[in-house]
């Protein structure tokens, strides 16, 4: 069997190295990695992280670039990658233009796709934007779904997919087993001065394109407002590289002497550094799902979620995206210990860390007879 991943950003480079390295112990299948560098500088941080190499990097990545060149460069620069290596299945992640995109390529093809982190949903096809659609044109397009909870399988049902559903887990709890390590030292040094032991951290990351512009500015204005409140907490801000974000971030935040402002961390830092810290306010979508693993709660800096499983396990929160609601929902953390201990606690709605094994199970299992020794 000849799978092709194909990815290109940072948390879907995150999801797919551990089954990368997972194909990779087996010999019947034959593994290839096709990264569409969407991202460049995150990504590589990634790969480098989980000692994964890619096969073909299509290198498409421009700088403030928009979906529709995202898009047709990936269509056309992926299309020979296909023709060359006629794989017997194409494997994308996620929601991302990259994942929508590689997924229209195999189609067109008429080469099987197998999406992994299937099935999540908010019903709204402008929130996450374009992320929302993305996933939903790939589900469409797909022939197995690699769903990482019930909930997701029965998004999937809802909507007359029926067949080809395997409930996995999310890969991105598999990723831990290479990246959290006890007596951790942190490759940045800034953060490596910092002393978790006696400060409460807040870490905080916010990139998303529905947030940019005045959502932006009121998340950063409450972040500013807290850090002034509470001298004691440390604030870090490790700062997405798209310069839409960092105009916003760096116009309000920067100069605030316990708010740090730092470049993306490598994800080793950054899975430590959660482990370690006392709260997340986000609104990313990999660390909703990550900090729950950690006991730590979770403000989620957006209107909705697709992973609605953490929220009634009372670990994450949405707070929205007004300045008040954020700072309110905050302080109550921050002053009230019964309230964070009601939200400090580790759950794992999102798998056991076995979810590759069980993806690469399903494959060897399902793809054409003759393609499997076993
Ligand atoms: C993308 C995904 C989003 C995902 C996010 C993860 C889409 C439409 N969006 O959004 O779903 O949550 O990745 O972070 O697929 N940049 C760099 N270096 C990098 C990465 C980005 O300079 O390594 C800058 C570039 O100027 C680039 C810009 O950031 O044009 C935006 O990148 P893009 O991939 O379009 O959007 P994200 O917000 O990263
Ligand atoms: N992450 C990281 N370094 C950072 C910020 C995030 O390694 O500076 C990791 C984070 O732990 C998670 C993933 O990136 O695994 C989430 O990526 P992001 O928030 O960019 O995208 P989303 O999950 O929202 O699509």
């Amino acid at each position: 069997m000849r799978a092709l991943l194909v990815f290109g950003t940072r948390p879907e480079a995150i999801k797919m190295c551990p089954l990368v390295l997972e194909l990779k112990k087996h010999k019947e299948v034959e593994t290839i990695v096709c990264l569409t560098g969407q991202h460049r500088e995150m990504l590589e941080q990634v790969m480098h992280a989980f000692g994964v190499k890619e096969d073909y990097n299509l290198d498409i990545m421009k700088d403030r670039q928009t979906l529709t060149t995202i898009t047709t460069s990936i269509l056309e620069k992926i299309e020979p990658v296909l023709k060359d290596e006629c794989p017997d299945i194409v494997l994308v992640h996620g929601d991302t233009t990259t994942s929508y995109a590689a997924a229209l390529a195999a189609f067109y093809q008429q080469i099987p796709v197998g999406h992994v982190e299937a099935g999540l949903r908010t019903g709204d096809i402008y929130s996450p934007f374009p992320e929302e659609m993305n996933r939903l044109l790939t589900d469409r397009i797909s022939t197995y779904y690699f769903a990482p909870t019930k909930l997701n399988e029965s998004n999937l049902k809802h909507e007359g997919i029926l067949e080809g559903i395997y409930v996995t887990g999310n890969t991105v709890i598999d990723s831990f087993a290479t990246t959290v390590k006890d007596n951790y030292e942190y490759h940045n040094k800034a953060v490596r001065d910092v002393d978790f032991e006696n400060k409460r951290v807040i870490l905080v990351t916010a990139h998303r394109r529905e947030n940019l512009g005045q959502p932006l500015c009121n998340i950063c204005n409450a972040i500013k407002r807290l850090a002034k409140k509470y001298k004691d907490v440390q604030f870090i801000y490790p700062v997405h590289l798209n310069p839409a974000v960092r105009d916003t971030v760096f116009d309000i935040l920067s100069d605030i002497s316990n708010v740090m402002l730092i470049d993306p961390l490598d994800v080793l830092d950054m899975h430590n550094m959660m482990a370690r810290c006392f709260m997340v306010m986000t609104d990313s979508g990999g660390i909703q799902e990550e900090a729950p693993h950690f006991g730590k709660p979770v403000l989620v800096l957006r209107t909705e979620t697709e992973r609605p499983e953490a929220v009634e396990a009372g670990t994450v929160k949405v707070v929205g995206v007004e300045e008040e609601d954020i700072y309110r929902e905050a302080v109550v953390l921050i002053d009230n210990r019964n309230e964070y201990d009601k939200m400090a606690h580790a759950v794992n709605p999102y798998g056991d860390g076995q979810a590759s094994e069980r993806i690469v199970k399903a494959l060897i299992g399902r793809l054409p007879a003759g393609s499997s020794t076993q």
